[in-house]
């Protein structure tokens, strides 16, 4: 093992967008590490400022433009200082930001972050240098040093970037390139890295998860459902989750695995994004309101306890009063735990920002108000059904009070109990008090360990 040199120098990183950009942010202080960089609190005492950026909507790009306006003082108060812009934004609008916003030194797509030591090292002689993403992922995740600082029980790991569905609405496609799987074997070796640090979950993420279709042993292909049961043997790791699957790549192997592998957790999220099909076919999802609807009652079948969120876009061109009801009857039918939902936003590039039949922003305001009504009541519902019940829970992080511990459920919501902070890292039983939307209350089990040590 090599000495890392004393950190001298401190990095910012702020990141916006899905867990993909926290899973790069997390990956960028491990290639900073050997630099010298250790992680800065504030954008103040940092000497290299990364603000990760995500283009999914309007909103999300603006903020990396209010904040640039932010930083431009502390700047100019310290001129050593750098910054770099990454993520999607980056990647779609990498020139305008070069124009929009001369504090910035470098411009960094998704797929070529790996390549920050060479642009800080060469930063000596030219400044002002833009690096755009015409590297393939392999290179990047090949570039990235094998050891991951864990930064609890759970991580993030990437397993598949990009996406091949080009959904009418969706700058994803653009801004993170073709589909691209990592060989098992890489996965599998991270993930025993990170059990051995102490991860006890991994959350495997992709744009498309469920899309997976890796170079497994031997050179064969290697799905997602060949996958979990590979890592379910990692010892120590004792839950896994994926993120983002599309309901067009559930395949009977998957749902199977469910039904197999207690350590695949009870809960999907598996976003649908409208109920009308007219609304479907014109995002270009690829499936009908019922045939997720029939994918639902299969998987439920697979594992009873299993529970769903989604994601919602009200306001597609086009969308009528009716195509908005048969979202709520779908969510009716569905019941979600949890869900998000959001205003359609057009997006540069995408198919749909052309397309007739826009719908006004008051309209979209309302629809999102009454499915985000009943979505709210879905969760509290839903929450509440687990008084009662006994939970394992995942330990995470201290409480707000002392002697109070936060874990998650299976479900992830979070759980509040008083217990010692050897708990932290461990998962114990825990008998459910109480439910807000938000969060649950519980006790340990009297019988475990852990309670006799509080009691
Ligand atoms: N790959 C995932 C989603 C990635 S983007 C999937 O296929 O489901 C995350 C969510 O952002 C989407 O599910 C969608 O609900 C929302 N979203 C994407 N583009 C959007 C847009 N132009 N306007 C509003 N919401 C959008
Ligand atoms: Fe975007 Fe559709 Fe791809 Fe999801 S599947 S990332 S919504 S284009
Ligand atoms: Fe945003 Fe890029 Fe993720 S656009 S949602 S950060 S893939």
């Amino acid at each position: 093992m090599t000495d890392a040199p004393r950190p001298d120098k401190r990095v910012f990183i702020k990141t916006w967008g899905c867990q993909m950009n926290v899973y790069d942010s997390e990956r960028m202080a491990d290639i900073l590490r050997p630099l010298g960089y250790a992680l800065a609190e504030t954008a103040e005492e940092a000497d290299l400022l990364v603000l990760n950026t995500c283009h999914i909507r309007e909103k999300a790009s603006e903020k990396l433009y209010s904040d640039l306006g932010r930083l431009r003082p502390l700047k100019a108060h310290k001129p050593g200082v750098r910054i770099a812009v990454t993520g999607c934004v980056a990647q779609a609008e990498g020139e305008e930001i070069m124009r929009r916003a001369p504090s910035v030194d470098f411009v960094i797509g998704p797929q070529s972050y790996h390549r920050l030591p060479e642009l800080l090292a060469r930063d000596a002689r030219s400044k002002g240098e833009r690096l755009l993403a015409d590297f393939a992922p392999e290179e990047k995740f090949d570039r990235l040093p094998a050891a991951r600082a864990a930064s609890g029980p759970s991580a993030f790991l990437t397993i598949q970037e990009g996406c091949d569905k080009f959904c009418t609405f969706c700058v994803v496609p653009y801004t993170r390139g073709a589909e691209f799987s990592r060989p098992t074997a890489d996965i599998l070796a991270e993930a025993r890295n990170l059990a051995d640090g102490g991860v006890r979950e991994v959350v495997l993420l992709g744009q498309n998860v469920n899309a997976y279709n890796g170079i497994g042993a031997n050179g064969t292909p290697s799905c997602l459902a060949d996958l979990a049961y590979a890592l379910a043997d990692i010892p120590g790791l004792d839950r896994i989750r994926y993120t983002t699957s599309h309901p067009k790549d559930m395949d009977a192997a998957l749902i199977r695995a469910h039904a197999d592998l207690p350590e695949l957790m009870p809960y999907l999220h598996l976003p649908v994004q409208s109920g009308s099909d007219k609304i479907l076919k014109a995002m270009n999802r690829g499936h009908t309101a019922q045939a997720y609807l029939d994918l639902v009652v299969e998987l439920r079948q697979a594992r009873p306890d299993l529970a769903l969120s989604g994601d919602f876009i009200v306001g597609f061109p086009g969308e009528t009063e009716t195509d908005f009801e048969c979202t709520l009857a779908l969510v009716r039918t569905v019941g979600y735990a949890s869900a998000f939902s959001f205003k359609y936003s057009k997006r540069p590039g995408t198919p749909a920002t052309a397309m007739a039949g826009q719908v006004e922003e008051g309209v979209k305001e309302e629809r999102l108000a009454r499915l985000n009504a009943l979505l709210e009541e879905q969760q509290t519902q839903f929450n509440q059904t687990m008084a009662g019940k006994t939970l394992p829970v995942l330990f995470e992080r201290l409480g707000r009070k002392p002697g109070q511990v936060v874990g998650r459920s299976p479900y992830l919501q979070p759980v509040w109990v008083d217990g010692p902070v050897s708990l932290l890292g461990t998962i114990a039983d825990v008998c459910i008090l109480g439910a807000a939307r938000g969060s649950l209350t519980g006790q340990l089990r009297p019988t475990s360990a852990a309670a006799e040590a509080v009691a």
